[in-house]
């Protein structure tokens, strides 16, 4: 019973972790990151949002927003030049907070995946309170710990995990 926690727990902390997360703030920008390792030619890689939206297509190594949903008009970067490296990261611009989600990249040809959870918040005004802004650095520094924390958590389960089992 104990070790069966103990291996869910681990997978639901796994999974979190290997969600890759990107911070943007409303009116700026983000590059969603989508990275294979390897020397590529034309190759076709979807952007999608939530699994929905088609976010941007790569068609055969060529940029293409033909099919391009119109929350996303105008607001999409690719960078063609470095296709070939197996690299078609994603430029969001003019970020909305209803941009935050989850988006991931296909890459059709070699079965490939990568997501990445983007997640917008307000952008702080610049004239913020001292309290405001002390706030804001402890919550920072609280989400910080959190993630200490839980990089530390995995490696020591899984010494305590077989000795359970
Ligand atoms: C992919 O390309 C973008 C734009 O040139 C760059 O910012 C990013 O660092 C590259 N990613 C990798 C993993 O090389």
């Amino acid at each position: 019973m104990e070790s069966w926690l103990c291996i869910c727990f681990i997978v639901l902390f796994i999974d979190e972790v290997s969600l890759e997360k990107v911070e943007g703030s409303v009116g700026n920008s983000a590059v969603l990151p989508c990275r294979y390792d390897g020397q590529l030619q034309d190759l076709t890689a979807h952007w999608r949002y939530n699994d929905i939206k088609n976010v941007y297509d790569i068609q055969a190594g060529k940029e293409s927003a033909k099919e391009q949903h119109p929350d996303y008009t105008s607001r999409t970067l690719v960078f063609s030049h470095e296709f070939v490296k197996g690299n078609f990261s994603l430029k969001l611009v003019n970020l909305l907070l209803t941009d935050e989600g989850t988006y991931c990249c296909y890459v059709i040809d070699i079965n490939y995946q990568q997501c990445t959870y983007l997640s917008v918040k307000e952008t702080p005004r610049t004239t913020g309170t001292r309290s405001e802004e002390k706030a804001e650095r402890m919550n920072h520094g609280l989400d910080i710990k959190a993630n200490e924390i839980v990089a530390l958590l995995i490696p020591l389960l899984s010494v305590i995990i077989p000795l359970f089992i």
